[in-house]
């Protein structure tokens, strides 16, 4: 469990897809939780957590489900404020002595409108600002007879006790769910439920800047660090980080596999050499990753021989760095949260991610780890805090094994070269155009065929090449940009006329799923 100092607030994890959501509001509303699976949250854990409040996430389960999923009793023993959403509400009646019916017919998904019911009450204090409000409902079962104690306070025409409480106890219990966008005016329901928990708001990124800071500091003494730096937001907001904490004690190794973007490496090495000051160790072992993967036309022996090669590499250069006990990860909260599965079966490995997560045990290293508590967006205001320009910070994400898994078939010199030159331009034509921030992701993938134009008088046999921009919240799910026709044809004449090596554009229009973002 994270030891933090700030009131917190726990969240029992049911399985629903959107408790990370909840998650995200909460921090938002400045208050600090922490998503527990239901299966690790027993009467003991409550008592060393000691939450000022608990939410009860939803879940794809019935509480009629052999082995439903359940809390422990604690949780409504503990004197704190209870809200449960969905299934949590489903599993307060079902704990407290209400009844829930199995969905018959009158399942409820998507858009519904909650109304007023006679009384009101202070978790629903500024919410309604017409006679309705907009919520998401996305449930089979239902409740059908409260439990002793609780009122109804809104209805909708299939939830008639779409918010319900029992206000001595100070327990909360919504048929909704307050945390996703199509509930409009979710964030509100969340600060009332907060204010009513008595949180103050005390999770801020000054706050947590200066902790975290003294937390590395007590955790590295007077030892040595070293960190992969890769020029992305995690590992870079990671070493300023711990650079702010100890200095000169951090030594971060850049691995350049020479599959970067154009000026990339250079762009990287000087600033965090000459602006930041950083110790850092420019790795250019482009030659040796290149050779590696001559031949090499499969996805997933590429991703394995690069994520191979880059912890070989790191532990080459990491090995001459004397005396380092620790290694700096940029963990975010999303990788650190279990994920919770009923189906017991492992899940399928669409892609193998490039990560360096075999590190810490091969090289007998201690992790430090100083972004576990936050979520992505968290990380970018944290560097905003470090003094990280805003260019730097909006950048799209760009995966581990780079460009490699942007050219699809055989990877070559050449083809890295065109590559490297139409992302230029593509990108470049985003940002002038402004809509680099509305964008979650956009790159070139160059094409493994070569298709006939004609340019001038002559013939030409070159590459041809696809456009890829997408919206997304987390890369879970995405689609695909709707740029104007008059933006893709300026583009695709722009490539074609400053990039040699490439005849022919095209946009590639897939959704995730049934894509993927990488085109590999
Ligand atoms: P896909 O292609 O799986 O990508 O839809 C989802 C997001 O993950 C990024 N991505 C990676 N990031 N190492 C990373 O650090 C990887 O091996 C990797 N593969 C994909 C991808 O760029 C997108 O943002």
């Amino acid at each position: 469990m994270t030891q933090s100092s700030h009131q917190r607030l726990l969240i029992v994890d049911f399985g629903s897809q959107v408790t990370q959501l909840i998650a995200r509001r909460l921090r938002e509303l400045n208050v600090y939780c922490e998503i527990h699976p239901f299966q690790n949250v027993t009467e003991e854990f409550l008592k060393d957590f000691s939450p000022q409040a608990i939410i009860l996430s939803g879940s794809p389960a019935s509480v009629h489900d052999e082995n439903a999923p359940m809390p422990p009793m604690g949780v409504f023993e503990a004197g704190v404020p209870v809200l449960g959403i969905c299934y949590g509400q489903q599993v307060m009646m079902h704990c407290l002595g209400g009844t829930v019916l199995r969905g018959q017919g009158t399942a409820e998904y998507g858009k519904a409108y909650v109304s007023p019911a006679e009384e009101t009450t202070d978790i629903l204090d500024g919410w309604f600002e017409g006679e309705r409000e907009q919520v998401w409902m996305s449930h089979g079962d239902h409740v059908s007879a409260l439990a002793p104690g609780f009122k109804v306070y809104g209805t909708s025409p299939n939830a008639p006790f779409a918010v319900t409480a029992d206000l001595d106890r100070r327990f909360y219990a919504v048929q909704f769910h307050p945390e996703v966008h199509h509930t409009p005016n979710g964030s509100k329901f969340y600060r009332n439920f907060v204010r009513i928990a008595g949180f103050d708001g005390d999770w801020t990124m000054e706050a947590y800047r200066d902790q975290a800071i003294e937390r590395i500091r007590e955790q590295v003494g007077d030892k040595k660090v070293i960190c992969a730096l890769s020029g992305g937001v995690d590992s870079s907001v990671t070493a300023l980080l711990i650079h702010e904490a100890i200095g000169d004690q951090l030594t971060c190794v850049f691995v350049d596999h020479g599959l970067l973007r154009k000026n990339e490496a250079t762009e990287v090495v000087t600033m965090f050499r000459e602006h930041y000051n950083l110790q850092l160790i420019h790795a250019d072992e482009s030659s040796l990753f290149l050779e590696k993967l001559d031949g090499v036309s499969d996805p997933e022996t590429k991703r394995k021989i690069i994520g191979g090669l880059f912890i070989e590499v790191f532990e080459k250069y990491a090995g001459d760095i004397e005396g380092a006990e620790f290694l700096a990860q940029g963990t975010l909260y999303p990788d650190v949260i279990e994920s919770v599965s009923f189906s017991g079966g492992p899940s399928v490995t669409i892609k193998s991610h490039h990560n360096v997560g075999g590190l810490p045990e091969r090289m007998n290293m201690k992790l430090v780890e100083p972004l576990r508590e936050l979520f992505k967006d968290e990380v970018r205001e944290l560097g905003r805090e470090l003094g990280l320009p805003d260019s730097f910070i909006g950048r799209h994400p760009f995966p581990g094994p780079g460009l490699a898994i942007r050219c699809p078939g055989e990877i070559t010199r050449d083809k890295l070269e065109i590559l490297r030159e139409a992302d230029a331009v593509y990108i470049d034509q985003i940002r002038k155009h402004g809509l680099y921030d509305e964008i979650w992701q956009a790159f070139v993938a160059i094409l493994p065929v070569r298709t006939v134009g004609v340019m001038g008088d002559g013939r030409t046999y070159d590459y041809a090449c696809a456009l890829r921009a997408v919206t997304s919240v987390d890369g879970m799910t995405a689609d695909y940009y709707p740029f104007s026709h008059d933006f893709l044809s300026e583009t695709a004449t722009r490539i074609i006329n400053e990039v040699r090596g490439i005849n022919r554009v095209t946009m590639d229009i897939t959704s995730k799923p049934p894509g993927t973002i990488e085109w590999e």
